[in-house]
């Protein structure tokens, strides 16, 4: 019998076959570049460990990508075929895996937090479900998961550190930003290297307005980024954001070209279409331009690779991002044809994305088209009905930010003075910084 790194049994074939296991787990939660080769070596070692292949689907889907589903439902089908005579937890991994095959994201989670009533060390389960819970929307579970789970670790242990991290972001996302600084801080003490307890901590920056600290706080722990994957870039991008509130565009442009969208593959492994870059890179630009900056030829291969997903649904926060570079470059066919495609995959089915793309998705998509039309009466029209309904698309109050930014600027370019004013008293009631302090919304203060 083989047991991971966690102590829980792992079908495996030999001892090797755990380790490689272990190194591909230990590349997951250090959220390394190197993944595929982790997983090369796992599976050359033990081509019949059913967790390898869940692992495979795993993070196949976590691309994100519609193009990438027949990859994750062939491995879904072979966890399936090998986890007949494996352990009830790692069936559950299976079936949780099926489930997000199959457009049932929420079936996931409930399978995952199960697994962890019965496995509170099942890292794994912990993570997507942290991971999911986010991309829907939901801080308060992502909150009571970590709350529930890191009783059962101790501090000792080094994978305490993913605790830690997880802690601090949904700490940071529910609105608690001393507990979540806090827990951030003990992480990076711990272990510099840890991204995602970097990012937490910049995010309570970001929050309370404090850039020159965001700025120095990215500037001071990014040696330490060496191997880690394109949440660097995510990370470099929340300092950009420090700089656009400070005013200094220019730096904001400098960052855009040499860390958060340096397309040159071979320094950062930059992935270019990728849902997280694809949002930094738009959502960034969309900013710059209501301060009148010229982005130059920016938006322009950003729109090339828009019009190459047109009809991939899979990250529905994404899609108004996609739009707004089809907007930003007068390609009005592919902005027609992207809500033509949204509409089609809102009628496929009745799964959550589908309803999340019909629901939300759709309006605040066809609002950035409109509004890069200079059709700024229909923009407030779509978005006005889902102000309340757009955290569903998930992503956090820092990215969900450039959406409220839309439905600002349309309501003061059409005059819509009571839509504008809605706009401000929503942001000051739930933004600890006043809009006379945020670069977006000073224009608009006096609504406050
Ligand atoms: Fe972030």
């Amino acid at each position: 019998m083989h047991k991971d790194s966690f102590g829980l049994v792992l079908t495996a074939a030999s001892a090797e076959a755990a380790a490689a296991y272990n190194h591909v787990m230990d590349g997951y939660l250090g959220y390394r570049a190197d993944m595929a080769p982790r997983m090369a070596a796992l599976l050359a070692t033990d081509p019949e460990c059913p967790m390898a292949h869940c692992l495979k689907g795993y993070f196949t889907m976590l691309g994100f990508s519609q193009a990438l589903v027949p990859a994750a439902r062939k491995a879904a089908a072979e966890t399936w075929r090998l986890v007949v005579a494996a352990t009830p937890r790692e069936h559950s991994h299976a079936a949780a895996l099926d489930a997000w095959v199959n457009g049932a994201p929420d079936r996931a989670i409930e399978i995952w937090n199960q697994i962890l009533r019965a496995y509170p060390h099942d890292i794994l389960a912990f993570r997507l479900a942290h991971f999911m819970n986010f991309w829907l929307g939901r801080p308060e579970a992502m909150l009571a998961s970590v709350l529930e789970v890191e009783k059962h670790w101790s501090h000792a242990e080094p994978v305490y550190n993913a605790i830690l991290g997880c802690r601090a972001f949904a700490h940071e996302e529910c609105g608690y930003y001393t507990e979540a600084e806090a827990a951030g801080r003990e992480a990076i003490r711990r272990d510099p290297t840890d991204v995602w307890s970097a990012h937490a901590v910049a995010h309570v920056m970001e929050m309370q307005g404090r850039r020159g600290e965001g700025i120095a706080w990215v500037e001071g722990l990014q040696a330490n980024w060496d191997g880690a994957n394109n949440l660097r870039h995510h990370l470099w991008w929340h300092q950009a954001m420090c700089h656009l509130e400070r005013g200094d565009f220019a730096r904001v442009l400098t960052l855009y070209d040499t860390a958060y969208r340096d397309l040159d593959a071979a320094l950062t492994q930059a992935m270019p279409d990728l849902y997280i870059d694809a949002q930094n890179a738009a959502s960034m630009l969309f900013r710059l331009s209501r301060h009148g900056i010229d982005p130059g030829d920016r938006w322009i291969e950003l729109a090339d690779k828009a019009e190459a997903r047109i009809g991939d649904c899979l990250s529905a926060f994404t899609l108004p991002h996609w739009m707004m570079a089809l907007a930003a470059t007068g390609r009005e066919a592919a902005g027609a044809a992207m809500l033509d495609a949204m509409r089609d995959y809102a009628e496929q089915s009745a799964g959550l994305n589908n309803i999340l793309v019909r629901d939300v998705a759709l309006p605040v998509t066809e609002a950035v088209l409109r509004h890069g039309q200079g059709r700024h009466t229909d923009s407030v029209a779509l978005l006005r009905p889902v102000l309340g309904e757009m955290y569903r698309l998930g992503g956090s109050h820092a990215q969900q930010d450039v959406l409220e930014q839309l439905f600002l600027d349309s309501a003061l370019k059409a005059g819509l003075d009571r839509d504008a004013q809605t706009l401000i008293e929503r942001v000051s009631g739930r933004h600890p910084v006043p809009p006379s302090r945020r670069a977006g919304y000073v224009m608009a203060a006096q609504y406050g």
